[in-house]
């Protein structure tokens, strides 16, 4: 009988799961609840901060003039490219219309249930056996509650809406704009402000470039290693804040001082599953979910799997082998070892982290090791590895944005082959 799947979120990550299941009917029937009226996820841009229409918190942290930070050649899921008209780096309206076209290219719509947020998620156990209780209420309607039973839940409810920031001494003390980046929309407010931008992720560099464009200045703050890309004259760099010692004044932690009209946190996200009941048996702290075999499926209850909790990542691409991974676990073709050897090599992952000084945030930080984390998912999924060419593109266009952040996006490439890719005869942008 075909095994019924809960998917939580209908962004790319939900998407891509209900693109693989629904592709065999006779095994797996997928039921994707979508709590806002669209698919997308974080790309459907909305002006609103706060609550959305429905009164729930708005779950995109998209802003407007955001474009890609990664070229199209490698966000693409491997099955499906986007328009080959487009530039490689692209509008976040552009990838919205990719993912709306990848879910009609499957015909995906008629397994998505809109406007149904997931309440809760139980475990059952019975006969041998666990089965998945799902309870769902309608948005519009909160009292219409169902609960339906599962074969296996698919997580796929994205990373980027809870808000963190840390901890700093007299925050409250501060009296200008402070807000964090899931509420940044554009730097239109800023005009002729000075500005401390904190965290100097994609998000703080990029929302530090485009509001130093009307700001008076831009303070980049964080504890990285220097930005070694040319920057504009009005966009500095300092330590991380130390804290606020009047209502206007930012102190940083060597000794810098600057009268601030606005503080901009780029400073992460926390990871949010307020669904799972304690029966689901997983530990959820700011940078890491556990237990995750392979960062994607629980090592008690293995129908209990999570798509897209890794980061610095290529994300489709990736959520196109983790899907087929969760999907090799539910249809028994993948022999997992036991429990207690999954655990173990889940807690060699992390140790190894911490020893080599990642901080126990980063639990699930990728980076330059998702090529051969892709490569192990592919063989255990038993599916086609990714393209080479992705991994040296993708390495190429971190190294080039690296050294010019203002310009990299001006460069278009193209996949020539399975292993190939070529960098496209750049023009000069004439202003
Ligand atoms: C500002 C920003 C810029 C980015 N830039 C890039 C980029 O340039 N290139 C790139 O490849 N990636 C980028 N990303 C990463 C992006 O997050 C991924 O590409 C991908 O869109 C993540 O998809 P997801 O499905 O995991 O999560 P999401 O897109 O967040 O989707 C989760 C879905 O789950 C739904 N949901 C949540 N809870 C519930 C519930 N209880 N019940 C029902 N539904 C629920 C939400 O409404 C949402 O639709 C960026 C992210 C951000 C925030
Ligand atoms: C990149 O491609 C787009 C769309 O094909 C084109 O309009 C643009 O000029 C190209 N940019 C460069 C720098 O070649
Ligand atoms: C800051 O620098 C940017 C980029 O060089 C420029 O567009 C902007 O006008 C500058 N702002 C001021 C107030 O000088």
């Amino acid at each position: 009988m075909a095994r019924r799947v809960a998917v939580i979120g209908a962004g790319a990550a939900g998407l891509c799961a209900a693109r693989h299941l629904s592709a065999r009917p006779d095994q797996f029937v997928p039921t994707v609840y979508e709590q806002t009226d669209r698919v997308g996820g974080t790309w459907v841009y909305t002006d609103r901060v706060g609550t959305d229409e429905h009164g729930l918190p708005v779950h995109s942290s998209m802003y407007k003039n955001l474009r890609t930070n990664l070229p199209k050649e490698v966000m693409a899921f491997p099955d499906f490219p986007f328009d080959s008209s487009l530039p490689s780096f692209v509008t976040h309206q552009e990838v919205l219309k990719y993912l709306e076209d990848y879910t009609d290219h499957f015909q995906l719509r008629k397994h998505i249930q809109f406007l149904t947020k997931v309440d809760t998620v139980k475990p059952v156990t019975g006969a041998g056996q666990t089965l998945w209780e799902v309870t769902v209420s309608s948005v519009e309607e909160p009292e219409k509650i169902t609960t339906q039973q599962f074969d296996a839940v698919m997580v796929c409810n994205g990373h980027f809406s809870e808000p963190y920031i840390p901890e700093i001494p007299q925050a409250s003390y501060f009296r200008g704009i402070s807000l964090h980046s899931h509420d940044y929309r554009s730097p239109t407010p800023f005009t002729g402000m000075d500005v401390v931008v904190v965290g100097a992720g994609n998000s703080g560099l990029d929302i530090a470039l485009e509001v130093s464009k009307v700001a008076r200045r831009v303070v980049l703050s964080h504890d990285k290693e220097l930005v070694v890309s040319k920057l504009p004259r009005n966009l500095t760099q300092s330590t991380g804040i130390k804290s606020f010692r009047s209502p206007r004044t930012v102190e940083f932690k060597n000794g810098e001082e600057l009268n601030a009209d606005a503080v901009i946190y780029c400073t992460g996200y926390s990871y949010s599953f307020p669904f799972l009941t304690r029966e689901c048996g997983v530990c959820v702290e700011r940078g890491r979910v556990s237990p995750l075999y392979k960062h994607v499926v629980h090592t008690t209850h293995t129908t209990l799997s999570f798509i897209g909790v890794c980061n610095k990542i290529c994300p489709c691409p990736q959520f196109h082998l983790q899907v087929q991974f969760a999907m090799a676990v539910l249809d028994r073709s993948l022999v997992l070892p036991s429990k207690e050897e999954m655990d173990k090599e889940v807690e060699r992952d992390y140790s190894e982290r911490l020893e080599s000084g990642m901080a126990p945030h980063h639990a699930h930080v990728l980076g330059n090791k998702q090529w051969e984390y892709h490569v192990e998912l592919a063989r255990l999924a038993g599916c086609q590895p990714l393209s080479k060419a992705l991994h040296s593109l993708h390495a190429s266009v971190l190294s080039e944005r690296s050294t010019d952040l203002c310009g990299f996006r001006n460069s278009n490439y193209s996949i020539t082959g399975p292993d190939t890719w070529c960098k496209e005869s750049v023009l000069i942008e004439q202003d």
